[in-house]
């Protein structure tokens, strides 16, 4: 089957399009490489032919910014035009900073919210109705609830949330109007870090880190002098804020057992939250990064960060009832995993 992965270079993109190649889907990527290198798709490509069962695999890339209307129109046509159409669409391009979405709103709605609308503007003239979408645990804000299911109310607090949130909307309504003709799963992801064993693909952010993973690798490597850690006064076991960390490889056969689910089932919009259902506290993750890697994170605490949470834990039970998956690997594989990738790539691709 051919799918269209949008975002195909990023972190959970690229992986996840090495799992599907890997799978035998026949695979087209796109990306505009705003948050991401062109090398990462060619390092899949490596590690395909490393292999002898999947030397000749390809994958096609594009770059193209799903902002345009007109190179997106091209590509679905030509894939028509080949016999090849495309069949359904897993859509992770987007851009994912809740800090740089506070001080730029205008362009998290343009490329996330306008980005999707043009997408799915361009699969429906083309009756491709099949969509995995990126969502995120950032949109159930700050809920009182300890752990988080599909059904709480979604409440987001900040403008990367608010893109989020109205982009399930918009897939509800689409849905809504055509019942009978849409396959669409909305996967609010938890927290993934970690990345292939390989150690030839991996979380490769531009500029400082916003997230706690790549923030101590980058630590461990020397890259950065300390980790800084937002809140020692949390009501949690430690004083530090509790998250629920999923390997990438977990979330990224996640992807494609709710690619599988859908085309197998009836139509239908489904949420997925996508987490292991553990908490771990920043302080836990450091230590365990440290015993795991031997190595020593310094760190500091400062102020709790506007608009975090105490507790963001998933609920993963329908997820694990409904899909033919479940997360297998450990923190401790997280964290070697994600060293192996920092240590072997200290300035990203
Ligand atoms: N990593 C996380 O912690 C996390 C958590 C929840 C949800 N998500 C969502 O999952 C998706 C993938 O996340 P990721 O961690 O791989 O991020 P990423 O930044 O590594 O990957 C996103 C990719 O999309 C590309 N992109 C951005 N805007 C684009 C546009 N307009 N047109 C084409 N390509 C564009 C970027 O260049 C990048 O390669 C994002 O939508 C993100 O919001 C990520």
């Amino acid at each position: 089957m051919r799918v269209l992965v949008t975002g195909g270079a990023g972190f959970i993109g690229t992986h996840t399009c090495l799992l599907l190649l890997e799978k035998g889907y026949d695979v087209v990527a796109i990306d505009s490489y705003i948050n991401s290198n062109k090398k990462s798709l060619q390092r899949v490509i490596e590690i395909l032919k490393s292999n002898k069962t999947t030397k000749d695999v390809s994958i096609k890339i594009f770059n193209i910014d799903i902002r345009d209307k007109k190179k997106l129109d091209e590509l679905f046509l030509d894939a028509q035009n080949s016999g090849q159409p495309f069949k359904s669409v897993i859509h992770f391009a987007g851009l994912k900073s809740v800090k740089d979405s506070l001080s730029n709103p205008l362009l998290y709605w343009d490329a996330n919210v306008k980005g999707t609308i043009n997408l799915l503007n361009i699969m429906n003239k083309y009756k491709c109705k099949t969509i995995v979408f990126s969502s995120s645990a950032t949109i159930y804000g700050l809920s009182d609830d300890e752990i988080l299911s599909e059904n709480i109310e979604i409440k987001p607090i900040n403008p990367y949330g608010v893109t989020k949130a109205v982009i399930e909307k918009l897939l509800n309504d689409i849905f809504d109007s055509e019942p009978s003709c849409w396959r669409i799963a909305n996967l609010r992801y938890f927290n993934p870090i970690g990345a292939h064993s390989s150690g030839m693909i991996g979380e490769a952010p531009i500029g400082v880190p916003s997230n706690i993973f790549p923030y101590i690798t980058q630590v461990a490597s020397g890259v950065l002098d300390k980790l800084t850690i937002y809140g020692n006064d949390w009501p949690t076991r430690d004083g530090s804020g509790i998250r629920d960390y999923i390997h990438v490889m977990d979330l990224a056969e996640g992807h494609i057992s709710a690619l599988k689910y859908l085309v197998k089932n009836n139509h239908q919009i489904i949420n997925l939250n996508l987490g292991t259902g553990l908490g771990t506290s920043v302080l836990e993750l450091v230590d365990i990064f440290e015993r795991a890697n031997k190595i020593k994170i310094p760190f500091e605490f400062s102020e709790r960060r506007k608009g975090d949470s105490c507790k963001v834990i998933a609920d993963n039970s329908l997820a694990l009832s409904c899909l033919d998956w479940e997360p297998k690997r450990t923190l401790k594989e997280m964290c070697i995993d994600g060293w192996r990738w920092q240590s072997l790539n200290p300035n990203g691709y």
